[in-house]
């Protein structure tokens, strides 16, 4: 089957069949699909789009284009699962929900990925812990799945690996905001991945890559039907993403807060929410609880009792990490040379946050990356973000920004500030969670 021919297909608005989609999907792992060929093809499919076929037909493809974890012989004893979230800024869900899914009993393989343009990645966060694998072997993620119940981890080589090669070129040919291929792309790594249950934090806002609820109901819907269609029982909700979500943002910054969470020690209300919500979602999916009520009930007793600390701990040691981070964590958390308030201009009340911008100046700082080969600062960022509706006076700080030295602190300040947008009258903020959706 000629490449040009399928590429053909679908520039002129055709339909491709699960054999072409398959041929291309083969041609990306053996190299036979040039990265021209990849792209136009990427692009055709952008702009003529992908129906529901077509999409399920690629999903497939890409979950075995590489190697499938098959979690059956390890004799878990309860349901594998997970969640993925579109991303966003001050996003570090994942690090509370697996540990607090496996203190209830699940276990969850998180195959999590690198910062995205202006959002965090979960896997940086993860790097910031001093010996910790991301890249494990595939022995030493199956015996920290067995041993802790969860272990968040990167792509390993052989998953999925046609989306490795397709994500990249799309990456760098504007081909990557198309609902079918995003869908495709998410869901090949969730399959191969051997999971039974899964739920979708799909992001809203303007620090979200959906800016707008049609666009986040759009790609929701998308997943579900997807994930569902292809055996995954799959739900999705849709949170917003107009604020940065708990208090921080940066690596460091973000393990901090996760362990304060864990800990009990702190525990943001909306970050507490969409936490707990999408942790109720998979427990009633994997069977852990009966309804809502009990899940929430469930959850309430893991984080009070300390087991999903412990679950924690356990992972990061089984990862090559200290075995004692969470008793001592200060000494293990590298802290950013200069710390200083960014003081609000005036009185006011906290009535719009640039989310995206925020993310930006994570990146500025050195947290995130401008080039895939670049090294990150894992210490900067900023923290004690204040939420929408906040009232401060002329001089409090509206955060704290973590930077490598005091020029760059000031200038950061500066910038943060004009992020914050203050008012006279009174702000709120949107709900964290807005809405849900099942394939039932
Ligand atoms: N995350 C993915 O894994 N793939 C996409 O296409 C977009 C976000």
């Amino acid at each position: 089957m000629l490449a040009q021919e399928i590429i053909r297909t679908k520039r002129d608005g055709g339909v491709l069949d699960a054999s072409q989609i398959g041929a291309f999907v083969a041609g990306l792992v053996d190299g036979s699909w040039s990265e021209g060929q990849a792209a136009a093809l990427a692009m055709a499919a952008f702009l003529n789009g992908l129906d529901t076929d077509e999409t399920v037909a690629l999903t497939r493809a890409m979950t075995h284009s590489g190697s499938t974890m098959d979690w059956a012989g390890e004799n878990l004893g309860g349901p594998i699962l997970d969640k993925h979230s579109t991303g966003g800024v001050g996003d570090k869900v994942s690090l509370m929900l697996a540990p607090m899914l496996a203190a209830c009993g699940a276990y969850v393989p998180m195959i999590s990925g690198r910062g995205l343009g202006h959002t965090g990645g979960t896997l940086d966060k993860m790097d910031s812990i001093p010996g910790y694998q991301t890249a494990p072997s595939s022995d030493m993620l199956r015996a920290a799945v067995r041993g802790a119940g969860c272990a968040v981890v990167g792509q390993t080589a052989d998953l999925a690996p046609a989306d490795r090669r397709l994500y990249a070129i799309r990456d760098v040919t504007a081909t990557v905001e198309s609902i079918p291929l995003i869908t495709a792309s998410i869901l090949s790594k969730k399959l191969a991945a051997g999971l039974q249950g899964l739920v979708l934090d799909v992001k809203t806002g303007n620090g979200a890559f959906a800016a707008s609820m049609e666009m986040a109901q759009e790609l929701a819907r998308s997943l579900v039907s997807v994930a569902n269609g292809a055996g995954l029982p799959t739900r999705a909700l849709i949170t917003d993403m107009n604020q940065v979500l708990g208090h921080s943002c940066g690596n460091v910054l973000e393990v901090w807060e996760a362990l304060e969470f864990l800990s009990g020690q702190r525990r943001e209300s909306r970050l507490r929410e969409i936490t707990t919500a999408l942790c109720a979602e998979l427990l009633v999916l994997g069977r852990l609880a009966g309804s809502h009520d009990d899940a929430l009930t469930r959850i309430d007793r893991v984080l009070d009792d300390g087991s999903a600390l412990e679950r924690f701990a356990r992972m990061v040691a089984a990862l090559g990490g200290p075995a004692d981070l969470v008793e001592r964590p200060g000494q293990y958390l590298s802290a950013a040379p200069v710390s200083r308030p960014v003081p609000a201009a005036r009185d006011g009340w906290v009535s719009q946050v640039a989310t995206r911008d925020i993310g930006l100046l994570v990146i500025e700082l050195g947290g995130g990356r401008r080039q895939a080969a670049d090294r990150i600062d894992h210490r900067v960022g900023f923290s004690e973000v204040l939420p929408l509706g906040a009232h401060v006076r002329a001089g409090d700080p509206l955060a704290v920004v973590h930077a490598a030295d005091d020029a760059t602190a000031q200038a950061m300040a500066r910038k943060l500030a004009a992020t914050i947008a203050l008012s006279d009258v009174a702000a709120g903020a949107q709900a964290p969670l807005l809405t849900r959706l099942s394939a039932d």
